[in-house]
């Protein structure tokens, strides 16, 4: 990315002293070693422990065995207790290669999934972050008595290390340096299990990868990340794995009438782009997946202008596009066999002589007439004209993710889920499939008529807010007018950035990256298929 991508315009004194982007965060290397854990020589060793175990078997047992039992005095000392995400550390002095090993608790056996293997792992790469290490080796969480199957478990390791390892660099000048941790290795020591785990490992490292660049975008502010700068960032991605990226601006967005999508816009000096990313197949009857994002760089609600307090988390309300920018990445780095498109609207809703009121009526792309209630109503806006766009690709499915409403997290709660709305039961299905495996929440909502008729209006075919009650059904049933195909809305308001990950090890405060890996997970899913 150019500073001209991002804020600073040329020979603009004000952009002339802009703040500029840091460098882009990096997961560290996971790979998978041929290795009994007891050879392994590293910083931190990991093993793990179910909850309840007194004298520990399988890989945990083998460490245990070489430090003279040293794991089973943990546990009778009641420092162990195989609760799931504590972490406790042992000095091998020598008794094995390893500088420390760290038993982590799994949890009781009964709940064991893979999200409790991402989350142990988590624990255990953040406690080895604190110790300094720079490199961690680790069993695969769940391969032998959790159950699951080699792929699944190295994948959630994997994922767990790499994504509690995030660190935004940011702009603070006295920053506390510590090691970064530079590897990950998955341990086993049966050669005949290595090549399952390396298939968990290639996904693992083209999430890691695409949650860390999610995370980056969502964590820079709007004063750097601007719908230019998230455009560039998804170009910057083109050619990888044969990823084809355009970027297109207000001109080409007026060319498509997309009238919706552009009063948005009115408001900011900040041009929009309109992001259209393309994997796989270019053969236009091929089956095809579209994903749209929410690319609102900075949400001030326009003249419904927001407190000054909720204005604040609004530099993560390009959350979607950040999801649907990261998932295509790791989409292509996969080589996944599916037609997938990336849509992101990116725009910037500011309060401008130029900007849209209140009462403004707009005609959307495909004619619809909206009568604006709410100028904070503005991501709808945006994803109408992006809905419409995707009736181009003859879409098999489409699925758009946006921070949409404070009314999801008012329903679920902060951080908690994201409210799924589907018109296809086969879609549904298949979403909920990838968000238990991904672990990241969705949580199904009704699209009752109701909701509809909150949006009639006296003066347009459509009012763009519906009122307070009910406020993230009726901005689901706004979006469901401009679909005609198979579709799924997941609004992940609250979801994009926390500063409370609590169980969550893999989170830290800031950007989270929700969403990579439910798109991820349900595309892979749906290339399977096809
Ligand atoms: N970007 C907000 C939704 C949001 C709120 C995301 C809090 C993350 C955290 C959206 O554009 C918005 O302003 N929604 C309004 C809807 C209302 C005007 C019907 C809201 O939630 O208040
Ligand atoms: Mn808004
Ligand atoms: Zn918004």
């Amino acid at each position: 990315m150019t500073a001209e991508d991002g804020a600073a315009r040329a020979n603009d004194p004000f952009d002339s002293v802009a703040t500029t982007p840091t460098q882009p965060s990096t997961p560290p290397a996971l790979e998978v070693v041929h290795s009994t854990l007891q050879a392994w020589q590293g910083d931190a060793l990991v093993v793990n422990l179910f909850e309840g175990v007194t004298s520990p078997g399988g890989a945990t047992g083998a460490a245990d065995a070489a430090m003279g039992g040293a794991i089973t005095e943990l546990i009778a000392a009641g420092e162990a207790t195989g609760k799931l995400g504590q972490v406790a550390v042992l000095h091998p002095r020598g008794a094995i290669p390893a500088k420390r090993v760290l038993v982590v608790g799994l949890g009781p056996s009964s709940a064991f999934d893979a999200e409790a293997a991402r989350r142990a792992a988590a624990a255990a790469a953040k406690k080895a972050r604190e110790l300094g290490a720079r490199t961690l080796g680790t069993v695969a969480h769940g391969a032998g008595a959790g159950g699951l199957d080699a792929a699944t478990a190295a994948r959630a390791t994997l994922e767990g290390s790499a994504l509690a390892a995030y660190d935004f660099r940011g702009w603070k000048r006295r920053r506390e340096e510590r090691p970064r941790l530079e590897r990950v290795s998955l341990l086993e020591a049966d050669a005949a299990k290595v090549p399952a785990l390396e298939e968990g490992a290639k996904v693992a490292r083209a999430v890691a990868a695409g949650t860390f660049l999610a995370r980056d975008l969502v964590n820079t502010p709007a004063n750097v990340a601007n719908p230019a700068y998230l455009a560039s960032a998804a170009a910057s991605l083109a050619g990888r794995g044969g990823l084809r990226v355009s970027v297109h601006d207000a001109a080409w967005a007026a060319e498509h009438r997309m009238g919706s999508f552009l009063a948005v816009a009115r408001g900011s000096a900040n041009e929009p782009r309109f992001v259209v990313m393309e994997h796989g197949p270019q053969d236009q009857d091929a089956p095809t997946v579209v994903l749209v994002g929410k690319g609102v760089t900075f949400d001030t609600g326009g003249y419904s202008i927001k407190t000054r307090d909720g204005m604040i988390p609004m530099k993560g309300d390009m959350a979607g596009a950040a999801a649907v920018i990261g998932a295509m990445a790791a989409i292509a780095e996969l080589g996944l066999g599916l037609r997938v498109v990336g849509l992101c609207p990116c725009v910037e809703n500011m309060v401008d002589a130029r900007a849209y009121r209140p009462s403004d009526v707009i005609v959307a792309s495909d004619g619809t007439s909206i009568e604006v209630l709410s100028t904070d109503s503005e991501g709808r806006m945006a994803l109408a004209d992006a809905l419409v766009h995707a009736k181009r690709y003859s879409p098999a499915a489409v699925v758009d993710i946006a921070t949409l409403t404070g009314a999801s997290i008012v329903a679920l709660g902060e951080g908690v889920s994201a409210s799924l709305f589907c018109n296809d039961e086969a879609l549904a299905a298949d979403l909920a499939r990838a968000s238990a495996a991904s672990g990241e929440r969705v949580w199904r909502m009704p699209l009752f008529e109701e909701y509809s008729r909150t949006l009639e209006s006296n003066v347009a075919d459509i009012k763009n807010n519906g009122g307070q009650r009910g406020g993230v059904g009726t901005a689901a049933a706004f979006l469901k007018t401009f679909v005609d195909y198979p579709w799924a809305h997941v609004d992940m308001a609250g979801m994009e950035l926390t500063d409370k990950p609590g169980q969550r090890h893999y989170l830290l405060p800031g950007a989270t990256g929700y969403g990579v890996r439910l798109l991820v997970e349900f595309v892979t899913a749906r290339a399977k298929a096809s």
